[in-house]
């Protein structure tokens, strides 16, 4: 019998490749869609140095229809995880069309063709950012949604309504929508990781960046937040634990335990650390200082966020694993490899 496949659209991407890693190594067949619009063909190179499969790979826009009809025609993977999407909160800001056509457009044909082609099962790349500030941590999946205060969060929040109406209307289609909250990190082997283009905006990157000599002073955003030590909390989760909550996901859909056809799981390891705590973590465990200095509160930062992750944790059968300290040394290896290329 053929193992189970997997469409991974925006799989050239940062959690896409870890994704892809991840599937394989649990016995799935990927093929891989990417217009490499934010992404290179090097991470679908790393993908197949990890894990030694010839793992397909198809270059084209989701937001065409006509090209994407193509991978569906010439492959027969039953479930999709959709990662393309534009993700720069702040720039959909100020191009909000491209935001909405890329991110909505892309999704719609998804679902569209999957419903075409007879194909059932979706894994759609939602976010904590449909919370907005919460008023209780950690939030559970039942924590309401607040208004989204950028077009990026709105398209999240469009397509978990979108994907939650369409399997409610078209008979054996199933969906899951993932809440991922920070993901951080690379994997081990340092052959991907996130490549962020210009200056990055995520914290992370911004600190390897500075480690290395590329930036000149991380800026903490805020330290007068009410937080023990002032600076933001967020709850940060390793790419590689976030990679297998997708296969977990998957599986769940695949084997007929779903308890609906939409289900929503935050994705999170529970619990919350700061800004400072971060960067000191950092330090420590690279065994380096880093050149930081407290600048004034980023415009649209809210105060904390953590997950409840108890759902996923009895539902999914998954759990974040990788320790703060193995994800820091992990996140510094991979900025340290990119520089060597
Ligand atoms: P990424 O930019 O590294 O990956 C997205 C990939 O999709 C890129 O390779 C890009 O080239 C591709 N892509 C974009 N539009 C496309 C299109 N129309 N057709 C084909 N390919 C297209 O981003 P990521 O961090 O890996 O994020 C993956 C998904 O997870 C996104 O949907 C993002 O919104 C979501 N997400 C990310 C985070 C985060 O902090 N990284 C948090 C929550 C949710
Ligand atoms: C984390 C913390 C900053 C940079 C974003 C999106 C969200 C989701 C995840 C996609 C904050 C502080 C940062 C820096 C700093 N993405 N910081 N100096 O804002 O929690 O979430 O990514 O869905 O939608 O909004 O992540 O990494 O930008 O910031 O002090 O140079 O680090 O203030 O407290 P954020 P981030």
């Amino acid at each position: 019998m053929s193992k189970p496949s997997v469409l991974v659209s925006g799989g050239a991407g940062y959690i896409g490749s870890h994704t892809a890693v991840e599937l394989i190594r649990a016995g799935y067949d990927v093929v891989i869609v990417d217009n490499l619009s934010n992404s290179e063909i090097g991470a679908v190179e790393g993908v197949r140095k990890i894990t030694g499969v010839e793992v397909p790979f198809v270059e084209a826009d989701c937001c065409d229809e006509a090209a994407f009809r193509k991978v569906f025609e010439q492959y027969a993977f039953d479930s999709v995880i959709h990662f393309a999407a534009s993700k720069a909160v702040n720039e959909s800001v100020h191009k909000p069309l491209e935001y909405y056509r890329n991110n909505l457009t892309s999704f719609m044909n998804v679902i569209a063709l999957m419903r075409e082609y007879g194909r059932h099962n979706i894994v759609f790349s939602s976010s904590c950012t449909v919370y907005g500030e919460p008023d209780k941590q950690p939030v559970t999946e039942q924590t309401p949604r607040k208004p989204a205060t950028s077009p990026y969060g709105n398209t999240k929040q469009m397509c978990e309504d979108i994907l939650r109406d369409s399997v409610g209307a078209y008979e054996g289609m199933k969906g899951i929508a993932l809440r991922y909250f920070n993901p951080i990190g690379a994997h081990p082997s340092a052959l991907i990781g996130e490549l962020p283009r210009g200056v990055p905006q995520n914290l992370v990157p911004y600190i390897t960046q500075t480690a290395a000599g590329i930036r000149e002073c991380l800026s903490v955003f805020g330290d007068d937040y009410p937080t023990p030590d002032g600076s933001c909390i967020r709850d940060y989760i390793d790419v590689v634990d976030l990679a297998r909550a997708h296969v977990a996901a998957i599986g769940r859909m695949i084997e007929g335990r779903s308890k609906a056809a939409y289900e929503v799981f935050n994705i999170g390891t529970g619990r919350g650390v700061s800004v400072l705590e971060l960067v000191r973590k950092f330090e420590e465990v690279n065994h380096l200082k880093l050149n930081y200095r407290i600048a004034p509160r980023r415009e649209g930062d809210i105060v904390a966020i953590w997950a409840d992750p108890t759902l996923a944790n009895n539902e999914l059968g998954w759990k974040a694993e990788r320790t703060l300290d193995e994800t820091l040394a992990a996140a510094w290896k991979w900025e340290q490899h990119l520089r060597e290329k």
